[in-house]
């Protein structure tokens, strides 16, 4: 529940299961309502926060502590909300944000196998009650997903892990949906891209409704 006007979506699922692409697509679903909006990322958002991206994903010779990884990861998050995300829904704004929480509690969670209670009470220094009013999950075949992100480019830290890594973060995120079905909407991110598009389009109009 936020504390404040707008309404705060988030995009969530594995690499390669297509949530930047639609997130766009829901922005101008939104706009076509008259509803401003304002479009994110995590890690990133701000100048800083995306400096702290690109430590973030950049592979390197010394291995990064998964401690490291997670601070950092709510450094950029603190930074984010702080110049961007609140303000942004005070002002009324709806905020879309490519990842948020939920992507800690599955990759460094579900992912590197960090304690849920540490990333928790980080979550609560760092947002205090803020969280997101809801999360579309897309959900892919983790192959599938992979072979879709390996065809952008160069792997970043993250895509070189092995496929393992990433079954545990999926698991982690159905999980988290199941136990938070208010919040979560599960989209099938396997489908063709129209069908895909339906099922946004079908949960914005959800969320344009229910915005009273
Ligand atoms: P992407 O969102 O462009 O795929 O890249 C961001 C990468 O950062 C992705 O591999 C997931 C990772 N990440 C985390 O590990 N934890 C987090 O909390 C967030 C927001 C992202």
């Amino acid at each position: 529940m936020t504390q404040a006007a707008g309404r705060f979506i988030t995009f969530e699922g594995v690499e390669g299961a297509g949530k930047s692409s639609n997130l766009g697509w829901a922005a101008e679903l939104l706009r076509a309502e008259g509803i401003e909006v304002t479009i994110t990322r995590e890690p990133g958002g701000t100048p800083l926060a995306e400096a702290l991206r690109d430590l973030l994903l950049a592979p390197h010779e010394e291995p990064v502590a998964p401690d490291t990884e997670l601070l950092l990861i709510f450094a950029a998050r603190a930074q984010h909300l702080q110049q961007v995300i609140r303000p942004a829904l005070a002002a009324g704004k709806w905020v879309l944000c490519d990842r948020f929480t939920d992507a800690t509690y599955a990759y460094q969670g579900g992912g590197r196998g960090l304690p849920v209670d540490h990333i928790a009470a980080l979550e609560t220094l760092v947002q205090g009650d803020l969280r997101p009013d809801a999360t579309f999950l897309f959900d892919i075949d983790v192959l599938t997903g992979l072979s879709r992100a390996g065809k952008r480019g160069k792997l970043d830290r993250f895509e070189q892990e092995e496929r393992a890594f990433f079954e545990r973060i999926r698991e982690s995120y159905m999980r988290r949906a199941a136990d938070d079905p208010t919040r979560f909407r599960l989209i099938d991110a396997g489908a063709p891209l129209d069908e895909v598009r339906m099922q946004v389009q079908a949960l914005i109009a959800e969320q344009v409704s229910a915005r009273g």
